[in-house]
């Protein structure tokens, strides 16, 4: 059988071939790098959908090589995805403003007594190695302002803020010839952003891997489409298959953002034990947790999060607690206590059976999507 056509007016906004983009993913712990890193987007947009790198980690420097690499292997258009957060100070502090790595060891004696007391209790019961790494405080999420600027300059096809409202970049970026888009997880907000200029929306529901809000996507996409209207909106929470494509499609949305299906490639920047908690999931395998982040975060589920629940301590405000959850994790993984390790991931883990390359799953997607909504309706739907 010859290729597939499925086009959407999103196809001809970006210029690409399927209605499916990878989704900007960042690292699950400190010392990790992205988990959409350049192999991930080169694989996403050659096979004709569009690929967005993970650059939250990255320095200002790395994002900018990033990108470079990207287009030194593609042509095809790509995104790249960013936080921006609203209030973010950790430049100044311990080891002065001009500190570009500080070990986590020194950082960790800065966090509330009680929660310094309660790392130690848990590593000195399970007998944990003291893992050093080192924290960034050079990262793109540090210096939006710079990292922004980088995208404008390289003129990145699609500009994705993670966090945050992009609208007060549209105008630059649009001079550039870019697009912007943004990430909501309601209509109130879905609303707010499509007034401030972006050109396209992702709404993604709370069955979604990483940050995650409250209202499932069968919801929040008819919410979000009325909402953001005449805005595009992609679908995101829970899609990994051509299923998933067919009834974001048929409820109106441009396209689909797809996370942890493609995490969970030969490509994907996770490491291999959380790859594989993906793959032994099932529907009920992932767990929304502050523990990570500080923020409502959906994860493998792992005795991490009872570890956590059982401490009742409230969780340091985001993004600070990310140093006790990095401080455990890399603890974990050094011990083999792999009971205890999950990275970022969503529900659709639990259909999720093999790791593979990620043009395999874009063409899968695409086939699946295109039979279901050309004439493989189940036999017990009636249409007349
Ligand atoms: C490992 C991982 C890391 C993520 N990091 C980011 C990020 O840095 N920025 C962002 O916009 N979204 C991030 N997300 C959310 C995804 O962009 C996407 O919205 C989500 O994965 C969609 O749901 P799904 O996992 O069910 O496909 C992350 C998701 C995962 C699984």
């Amino acid at each position: 059988m010859g290729k597939r056509v499925l086009k959407t007016k999103l196809c001809d906004m970006l210029g690409i071939e399927y209605p499916i983009l990878s989704a900007g993913m960042g690292p699950t712990l400190i010392g990790e790098k992205t988990g959409a890193p350049v192999e991930l987007v080169v694989a996403v947009s050659e096979a004709g959908g569009l690929g967005v790198l993970g650059g939250s980690a990255y320095t200002v420097d790395e994002l900018q090589q990033a990108i470079r690499e990207i287009k030194r292997q593609t042509d095809k258009p790509y995104g790249v995805d960013l936080l921006l957060p609203k209030y973010l100070d950790l430049k100044g502090g311990i080891g002065g403003a001009d500190a570009t790595e500080l070990p986590l060891s020194e950082v960790l004696k800065t966090i509330p007594q009680a929660h310094q007391e309660w790392i130690h209790k848990i590593k000195q019961e399970m007998q944990l190695p003291d893992v050093e790494i080192m924290i960034r405080r050079n990262t793109t999420t540090m210096f939006p302002k710079e990292s922004i600027q980088v995208c404008i300059d390289e003129r990145v096809p699609l500009f994705c803020a993670g966090l945050g409202n992009p609208g007060f970049m549209v105008k630059d970026a649009h001079a550039a010839g870019m697009k912007v888009l943004g990430i909501t997880g309601n209509a109130k907000n879905a609303k707010r952003m499509a007034d401030s200029g972006v050109d396209l929306l992702v709404a993604q529901g709370h069955e979604g891997g990483g940050h995650t809000g409250r209202i499932g996507t069968m919801v929040l996409l008819p919410a979000a489409i009325d909402a953001a209207h005449p805005v595009p909106v992609l679908a995101a929470g829970g899609i990994g298959d051509g299923r998933g494509l067919a009834a974001a499609l048929a409820m109106g949305c441009a396209g689909v953002w797809v996370g942890t299906r493609f995490l969970a490639t030969d490509e994907g920047g996770a490491l291999d034990i959380n790859k594989q908690k993906i793959v032994q999931s099932t529907d009920e395998g992932t767990r929304v947790s502050t523990s990570y982040t500080g923020k409502t975060l959906r994860a493998s589920y792992n005795q991490f999060h009872d570890l956590w629940e059982n401490s009742r301590l409230e969780p340091l405000p985001f993004p600070t607690q990310v140093l006790i959850s990095s401080a455990l994790l890399a603890s974990f993984i050094e011990a083999n206590k792999t009971d205890f390790v999950g990275g970022l991931a969503g529900q659709v883990s639990g259909i999720i059976k093999e790791i593979k390359p990620a043009a395999r799953v874009l063409a899968e997607m695409v086939e699946e999507a295109a039979d279901i909504i050309t004439r493989k309706l189940p036999e017990s739907v009636v249409v007349k």
